[in-house]
């Protein structure tokens, strides 16, 4: 099985958790769009109905044109599931995300939902955290912010779009660390969070309540 076709089966599986009437989070990425595609498909074909909040405007409009109404996060009360994506994750269920761009919102979501999953395929385990953090930064004095992180070793460069800088959904801009293996995540995190600057980075840390992973041999439900 390729790798679409396992992320599909992670957003189908997802799927089948979500009920009638539900608050839902809709996280952003390529495996979520499965997972809104089979919402789509319920909604269709079994009348499913449930109130999305979206983590982006990718999503919101991917939502909408299956038919899923959508919800500003300050209309509802308490998320009951959000399903996202992930870049990373580690065996003790800490990832990393954010290479869509959409970092800030989701984790804004995650924090509000009762029940919070991440689907991934195969090739996201990964025994260690390592690679790219991203970190949503504001514009404003972020090349002051840059060389203060390449002064620390992080290696960082701003996330290019097709016209200059990446902009997020609330115009933002993207700083990506290229980093080794991220020895103590929490002191990273940590670090990051309180640099005058950076408005949220994509380590998500002791947050997901289970893992739906799509292998080769199956789907696998990590809690
Ligand atoms: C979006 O900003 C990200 O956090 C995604 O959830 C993550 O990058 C996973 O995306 P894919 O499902 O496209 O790999």
């Amino acid at each position: 099985m390729d790798i679409s076709q396992l992320k599909k089966e992670a957003g189908v599986k997802a799927c089948q958790m979500v009920e009638n009437g539900m608050t839902l989070g809709v996280g952003t990425g390529s495996t979520v769009a499965y997972f809104i595609e089979e919402l789509g498909r319920r909604h269709k074909e079994e009348g499913l109905e449930a109130r999305c909040v979206p983590t982006s405007i990718r999503s919101a409009q991917a939502l909408k044109k299956c038919g899923m109404e959508v919800c500003d996060i300050d209309k509802v009360g308490r998320i009951d599931l959000t399903v996202d994506g992930a870049d990373a994750v580690d065996p003790k269920l800490n990832g990393l995300k954010g290479m869509g761009g959409a970092l800030l919102w989701e984790k804004i979501v995650a924090e509000n939902s009762d029940h919070y999953v991440w689907i991934v395929d195969e090739s996201k385990l990964v025994d260690a955290l390592r690679g790219k953090v991203c970190l949503e930064v504001v514009k404003f004095g972020s090349g002051k912010l840059l060389k203060q992180l390449e002064e620390c070793g992080l290696n960082p460069s701003f996330k290019k779009g097709e016209n200059g800088p990446a902009l997020t959904d609330s115009s933002n801009y993207l700083i990506e660390l290229d980093l080794g293996e991220i020895k103590d995540p929490a002191f990273l995190a940590n670090d990051l969070k309180q640099r005058t600057g950076v408005i949220e980075h994509g380590m998500f840390l002791g947050m997901v309540n289970e893992v739906i992973a799509a292998t080769q041999n199956g789907i696998k439900i990590i809690k």
